[in-house]
C-alpha cells in the first residue's frame, strides 16, 4: 500500500518506522527541516500535505486534534481525499480535564467522516502511548496487544492489515458511531499518563490467556 502521514511527529514517525519495510510511506509536516528527519529517520519519503495525500491510499491524519481540519485544507481540502482510506489516529483531548472536547457526544471521527464524504474513514491507534507503537515486538508477557478500531465502509480490512503490519492484533469495536468510546478510553489513558504511569500499563488490551474451564 502506498500511506500518506499529514504530520510528521511522534506518532507518525512511530508509525512510519513499523510500516516503511511493507509498504511506500510518505511523511508531511508544517517545517521541512524537521520534516525531512523525521522521515528519513524511518526510511519514508517526504512531501508537502497536498503531496502525502495525492500519493497515498491510505492516509493517516496525525497532526494534534485541533490542527485536522485545517491540515485537511492544506492537505487540497475534501475532494483530494476521494476514494482513500483515512485512518484518525487523533485524541480530542483537553488537558485542563481530561475530558473529550466533543461536547455533542459524537466523535472526532465522524466529524471528519462528514467533511470527507468521498473517503472511507475509521479511528486506530489513539489508545495507547507513542512509546507503546515504538515497541519491536508488540507481545507482553507472551501475549499480543489487541488494538481496537473503529471503521465505515469500505475501510474495515485495510485498517485491520495496517495493525496487524505493526504487530497488534485487530479487533473492531464497531463502525464509526463507537469512535467517541476509543476517544474517550484515551481521555482516561492520557489521564494516568499524567499522573506518572507506565504506558505499557494503561487500559491496552492483549490477547486473552486460554484457561481450562472447571
Ligand atoms: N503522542 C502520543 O502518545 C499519541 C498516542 C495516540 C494518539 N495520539 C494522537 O496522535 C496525534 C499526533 O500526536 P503526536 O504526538 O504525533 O503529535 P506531534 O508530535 O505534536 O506531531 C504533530 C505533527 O503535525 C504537524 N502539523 C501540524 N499542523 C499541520 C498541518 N496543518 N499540516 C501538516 N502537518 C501539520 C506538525 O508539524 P510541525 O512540527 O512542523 O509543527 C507535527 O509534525 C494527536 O492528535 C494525538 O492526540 C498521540
Amino acid at each position: 500500500m502506498k500511506i500518506g502521514f499529514v504530520g510528521a511527529g511522534g506518532m507518525a514517525q512511530a508509525l512510519a518506522g513499523k510500516w516503511s519495510g511493507k509498504h511506500e510511506v510518505m511523511l508531511s509536516g508544517r517545517t521541512p527541516d524537521k520534516t525531512r528527519a523525521a522521515a528519513q529517520s524511518v526510511g519514508a519519503k517526504v512531501g508537502t500535505a497536498a503531496e502525502a495525500v495525492a500519493f497515498a491510499d491510505v492516509v493517516v491524519l496525525a497532526t494534534r486534534s485541533e490542527d485536522v481540519f485545517t491540515a485537511i485544507g492544506t492537505a487540497g481540502g475534501p475532494s483530494a481525499f476521494d476514494g482513500k482510506v483515512v485512518i484518525d489516529i487523533n485524541n480530542p483531548i483537553t488537558i485542563e480535564t481530561f475530558l473529550t472536547t466533543r461536547d455533542d457526544g459524537r466523535s472526532l471521527t465522524q466529524a471528519i467522516a462528514e467533511v470527507l464524504p468521498g473517503a472511507h474513514v475509521g479511528k486506530a491507534f489513539n489508545m495507547a502511548q507513542v512509546a507503546v507503537w515504538e515497541d519491536r515486538d508488540m507481545t507482553y508477557d507472551g501475549r499480543q496487544m489487541v488494538t481496537l478500531y473503529t471503521s465505515d465502509g469500505g475501510a474495515d480490512g485495510v485498517i485491520a492489515q495496517l495493525i496487524a503490519d505493526v504487530g497488534a492484533e485487530p479487533l473492531r469495536l464497531g463502525d464509526n458511531r463507537h469512535a467517541y468510546q476509543l476517544e474517550a478510553a484515551a481521555a482516561m489513558v492520557i489521564k494516568f499518563l499524567f499522573a506518572g504511569a507506565d504506558p505499557h500499563t494503561i487500559f491496552n488490551f492483549i490477547r486473552p490467556e486460554t484457561k481450562p474451564i472447571r
